[in-house]
């Protein structure tokens, strides 16, 4: 593995929106399934990267609320990939350092991927350092949506009174106690956030690559956080 350059600035937070994998398999004349085993594989290095490098938090997009539109086929291998992925990963995580967090639907995965993600949870309350948090069955309007549902019986059981703040509600989104994320990168050629992070992304910096999914190395990770160092962030204001 790439020994990581060095950069001024580490983003914090690194979200990326895993995309391209079908067109990576296409090209190669395999199901588009096969673009998903090897998407796993790349972000199994990218994670590994990110926890060198000082990276806290690592988001990625794996499967969204508007995805169960894909044929029945494609969906089905994609759980089975999940599933097999978060098997190996909690056998993994304690050694490797790696917490995990799922955000997202649960309840409307299957019961073997529920329990699996309530497994990772449980091992990442106990340990510490970097977290690599994975989208599955998310939506950014859903969980906003089911934010604003759980603030709401808050205040009906008298657990939370009537003055929102914006500090308040992000403890209400599957991100709660985590900082927004400072650079979002999209591979696969792209240029739009299809619901991802809606909330969390008002001030990060947009990072676009025709670069496939599975052809993204730690590499293009640098190529990025180079990026991401040249630019001015300033919130509104002036320098
Ligand atoms: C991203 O790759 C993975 C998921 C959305 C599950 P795609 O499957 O969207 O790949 P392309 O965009 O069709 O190439
Ligand atoms: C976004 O990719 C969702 C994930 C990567 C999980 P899509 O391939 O589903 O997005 P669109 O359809 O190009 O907007
Ligand atoms: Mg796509």
């Amino acid at each position: 593995m790439t020994a990581g350059k060095r950069f001024d600035r580490v983003p914090r937070h690194i979200a990326i929106i895993l995309d391209g994998n079908g067109r990576w398999a296409k090209l190669r004349g395999l199901p588009r399934t096969a673009g998903h085993s090897a998407g796993a594989e790349t972000f199994r290095t990218i994670a590994h990267y990110c926890k060198d490098i000082g990276v806290e938090h690592l988001t990625v997009y794996a499967f969204s609320t508007e995805n169960w539109k894909r044929p029945d086929n494609e969906v089905k291998t994609i759980m089975r990939l999940l599933e097999k992925y978060l098997h190996e990963a909690i056998d993994s995580m304690e050694r490797d350092g790696i917490r995990m967090r799922i955000f997202g639907d649960v309840s409307g995965l299957a019961p073997e991927l529920q329990a699996l993600a309530a497994e990772t949870d449980e091992i990442t309350n106990r340990i510490e350092g970097f977290q690599a948090n994975i989208c599955l069955n998310y939506g950014g309007r859903d969980e906003i949506v089911r934010a604003a549902k759980r603030y709401a019986a808050d205040v009906a059981a008298g657990k939370a009174d009537g003055d929102l703040t914006e500090d308040q509600f992000s403890r209400y989104l599957y991100s709660a106690n985590v900082p927004d994320p400072d650079l979002l990168i999209r591979p696969g050629g792209e240029q739009r956030l299809s619901n991802f992070l809606l909330w969390q992304c008002a001030y990060a910096e947009f990072y676009f690559t025709d670069v496939l999914w599975p052809d993204f190395t730690p590499d293009e990770l640098d190529k990025a956080i180079e990026e991401f160092n040249r630019r001015d962030r300033r919130y509104g204001g002036v320098k």
